[in-house]
């Protein structure tokens, strides 16, 4: 990715400080990085930030003497093979859907000839206002693509669409676009994601703390490398990563149902939590509490989807299982291997703090060859490394 060049306009949201970690892992990735920061944007992050983090100059002013004799903002404009706008917010999307030209950033998006990719951001009645509805459409009208908002918590204090796309999301997005090599080109991949919801009564469940992160990574991730990605997802609050087909599901049985309805496939990457009991009944209605104390809740076991796709009769080429532990990672991991009938198993040690739900990721890559252990990375790091990969195991 050395010769790859991103021009990145970071806009005046709260989210500004979610573009640093982008810089940060576009540069890791070898993608040259040159910021544009809005008079708004400078509110929220700093330049000298942006600018060290970029490894080059902050572009701010459209009426800069020094700015305009050494790169005109024309010029600026068709500098990098994509135009990334993280965050998005209201008001550079409103100016870019009706062609204004009032300051650097939108004058350089008035004037590239380059692909744009926005990462809105903003709360979720400025997001759902007609306004924005109306922008949106024209954006892409105009052929200018998204990724994200997605649905969560907001620094304002209210729930709903509208946070930006977590910085490995749009990082993958960005891969996406830039990346002119597809070896995975007519290859279908499976990817299970997140974590399963086994019902108890109409409004409890059994579930677990996987975010879909890593699972969602790896989606973009082999989507970005060409192949033609299922993303059999659990409840997430992740927005789907861009040219992902997303199909959801609930429970372990619906999980697996799904992923058979995808085969025939070439890759099955199995990274989803899945509960490996669900309740044996499930209430018609909401269990009372009642003088009878707790109610027993009789569990059985749920179909094993690593195993049952490893078996299938159209069996992926490729069958990859995540293996979360906890202790004994990689003896666990290989053990895991014999007995699901895998081909690889990604072992990552949950222990470590941070790892389920958060954005870094230590994994060991476990084959019938032996085991490779990768040093602790961004999910979207570990997701590409490994459909890199996986796209030099399947020629
Ligand atoms: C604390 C604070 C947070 C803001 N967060 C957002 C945001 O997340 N999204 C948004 O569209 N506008 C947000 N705004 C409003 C923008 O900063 C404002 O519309 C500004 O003019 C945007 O300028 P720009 O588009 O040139 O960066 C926020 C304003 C304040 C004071």
């Amino acid at each position: 990715m050395d010769e790859k060049r991103v021009l990145l306009i970071v806009g005046g949201g709260i989210a500004a400080y979610k573009a640093l970690e982008l810089v940060r892992l576009l540069r890791k990735a070898g993608v040259a990085v040159r910021p544009i920061l809005t008079k708004a944007g400078a509110q929220f992050v700093t330049p000298l930030s942006l600018s060290a983090l970029a490894e080059d100059k902050v572009y701010a002013q459209l009426f800069s003497l020094t700015d305009e004799a050494e790169m005109g903002h024309i010029e600026l404009s068709r500098s990098a093979d994509l135009v990334v706008v993280a965050p998005a917010t209201a008001d550079l999307m409103a100016k870019a859907a009706n062609g204004l030209a009032s300051d650097l950033a939108s004058t350089t998006l008035l004037a590239t000839d380059k692909p744009v990719l926005m990462a809105p951001a903003m709360n979720v009645r400025m997001w759902e206002h007609a306004a924005t509805r109306r922008n949106l459409a024209q954006l892409q009208a105009d052929g200018v693509r998204f990724v994200g908002p997605d649905e969560g918590a907001m620094a304002c204090g209210e729930y709903g669409p509208g946070r930006m796309a977590e910085p490995a999301a749009i990082f993958q997005a960005i891969l996406a676009l830039l990346e002119t090599a597809r070896p995975l080109e007519g290859k279908r991949a499976i990817v299970t994601a997140g974590p399963t919801a086994e019902p108890i009564d109409p409004v409890r469940m059994i579930t677990n703390r996987s975010s879909g992160k890593q699972g969602y990574a790896i989606a973009g991730a082999l989507a970005a490398l060409g192949a033609d990605v299922v993303l059999v997802s659990g409840p997430t609050a992740l927005a789907a990563p861009a040219g992902v087909n997303r199909v959801n599901v609930e429970t372990a049985q619906e999980m697996l149902s799904a992923c058979e309805a995808a085969l025939p496939a070439e890759i099955a990457v199995c990274v989803a939590a899945v509960a490996d009991w669900r309740p044996e009944t499930v209430g018609g209605s909401k269990l009372k509490k009642g003088a009878a104390g707790p109610p027993p809740i009789a569990l059985v076991e749920n179909p094993d989807i690593l195993a049952t796709l490893s078996k299938a009769a159209r069996r992926p080429r490729l069958v990859i299982g995540f293996a979360a532990e906890t202790d004994d990672v990689e003896a666990n991991a290989k053990a895991k291997l014999r007995k699901k009938g895998c081909d690889w198993i990604v072992a990552n040690d949950v222990s470590v703090a941070g790892t389920m739900g958060g954005d870094l990721n230590a994994v060991a890559i476990v084959t019938a060859k032996g085991v490779e252990r990768w040093e602790r990375a961004p999910k979207a790091e570990v997701a590409r490394r490994l459909a890199q990969r996986i796209a030099e195991a399947l020629p």
